[in-house]
């Protein structure tokens, strides 16, 4: 565990969670989220230019992407980094209000889907019009209040880390990586750098060898893994209305559903329209027949979930009642049916777990503080909403409640801080709507 971690205080033994009444008004609203002032410590980091000291192969360049205890994943990076050396480039997908670009390997297959940190909603550099109309015709509604400007690459990162902590399996594995590629939108300058020093390299070989990096410059991003053969929610569900799916099929479906429910609670999602989770439905329509038996053995079809586009997440605050950023699940006939004892015996004993809450804390930790923009105090929010967020879910899971009826419970935020007086106990305090405080140990 890193020593500077903000989550462990020197007192780790007498951390004092303090509950907090949130400051959403709409308990009613499916879910509910803080502003991000503008002189954020991080900010100040967030702009200056990154310093590249090595080349682009070395070992030491910090824009390199290695993920040792991931070599897996680490190989599809380094297949679509070839491809983009053969001139194979990343293609924007032409939907969606950001830059977010196919990624081939050098057969030309899409094999993942990379999203640069300033090509995001409201980066500097997104290629669609619309978020550049919205900042200039309606500034005080431009951007997300509850959420940290330009993490979406993080958030995306950060979901498939709480994906794969609580073994939900369905967001396509995500990590941060760093891409460069003609297609990717940079500005004029960086593009009139490039061209330079590529003719330099040419026309005065000994000059050009002492630039550091000839291309142009690779963004930070985040890179998920594309799975085959899915289409969106919305066309599936619409399907299954007019052709109801099989029982056994249609208990997979909820199974997976759950799965999607427990994920986006917990990061507190403020984008989940049914556009952003994908439905992969096989129905075998061939049947085996075993000859010796004469029985003829028809294949179940089988049902798979991937929640995509998860940049939008982790926010600081709960959403104001006026922008509540709902699921969209939570209107789905899915959201009426209890909590299945599946999904109460995968997530409940890890989520009771303080240890397991730790851990995940400090992943995330890890994961977020990277970034140059990175702020402790907004980071520690975010965690505050994340904790409220597993309280509520806990309690819902214990009660056997409904996914509709937990987007109802009234939100909180449980805030750490430290007491010393009341050293080797793990103790906060929690206020709901109603302000009263009682206490309950952890
Ligand atoms: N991991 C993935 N595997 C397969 N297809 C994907 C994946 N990620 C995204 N897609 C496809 O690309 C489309 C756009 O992706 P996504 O919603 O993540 O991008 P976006 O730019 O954030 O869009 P928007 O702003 O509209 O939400 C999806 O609707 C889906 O069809
Ligand atoms: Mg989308």
């Amino acid at each position: 565990m890193d020593e500077t971690s903000p989550l462990v205080s020197p007192l780790q033994d007498s951390i004092d969670y303090n509950y907090c009444q949130s400051e959403a008004t709409g308990p009613r609203t499916p879910g509910s989220v803080v502003r991000v002032s503008a002189g954020s410590p991080g900010r100040s980091r967030e702009r200056q230019p990154l310093l590249v000291r090595d080349r682009g192969n070395s070992p030491r360049d910090p824009h390199r992407n290695e993920f040792p205890d991931d070599p897996e994943f680490r190989e599809i990076v380094r297949k679509a980094e070839q491809a983009i050396e053969e001139e194979i480039f990343p293609e924007i997908i032409c939907q969606g209000s950001s830059g977010s670009y196919f990624v081939k390997d050098s057969q030309g297959k899409v094999i993942g889907v990379f999203k640069p940190k300033n090509e995001e909603p409201y980066g500097q550099l997104n290629p669609k019009w619309t978020k550049w109309l919205q900042k200039l015709c309606c500034p005080c509604c431009f951007g997300r209040d509850c959420l940290v400007l330009n993490q979406g690459h993080l958030s995306e990162a950060g979901a498939s880390l709480v994906d794969q902590k609580l073994q939900l399996n369905i967001v396509p594995q995500t990590k941060v990586v760093y891409l460069a590629s003609d297609t990717f939108n940079y500005t004029a300058i960086d593009r009139v750098k490039s061209r330079g020093k590529r003719l330099a390299l040419e026309k005065v070989p000994k000059v050009g060898q002492r630039f550091n990096r000839i291309g142009l410059p690779p963004k930070v991003g985040s890179f998920q893994l594309f799975v085959e053969g899915y289409e969106d929610a919305d066309y599936w569900l619409k399907r299954f209305e007019a052709e109801p799916l099989p029982e056994n099929t249609n208990r997979q479906l909820q199974l997976q559903f759950e799965r999607l429910v427990v994920l986006d609670y917990i990061i507190r999602n403020t984008d989940r329209g049914n556009d952003n989770w994908l439905l992969k439905y096989d129905c075998p329509m061939d049947t085996e027949r075993n000859w010796e038996t004469d029985w003829v053995v028809v294949k179940e079809p089988i049902i798979r979930l991937a929640a995509i586009d998860n940049g939008l997440a982790f926010p600081i605050k709960h959403p104001d009642s006026w922008r509540a950023y709902p699921f969209y699940w939570a209107w789905l006939s899915q959201a009426k049916v209890p909590f299945s004892e599946e999904i109460r015996d995968l997530v409940l004993p890890k989520l009771t777990d303080p240890t397991f809450i730790k851990d995940l804390e400090e992943d995330l930790y890890q994961l977020f503080k990277k970034d140059p923009g990175f702020d402790r105090r907004q980071f520690h929010k975010q965690i505050a909403v994340m904790r409220g967020q597993i309280l509520n879910l806990s309690q819902a899971l214990k009660e056997r409640k409904t996914p509709l009826q937990l987007v109802q419970m009234p939100p909180v935020i449980v805030e750490t801080a430290r007491a010393p007086q009341r050293a080797n106990s793990e103790s906060y305090t929690q206020s709901f709507q109603s302000r009263k405080p009682f206490f309950t140990w952890w």
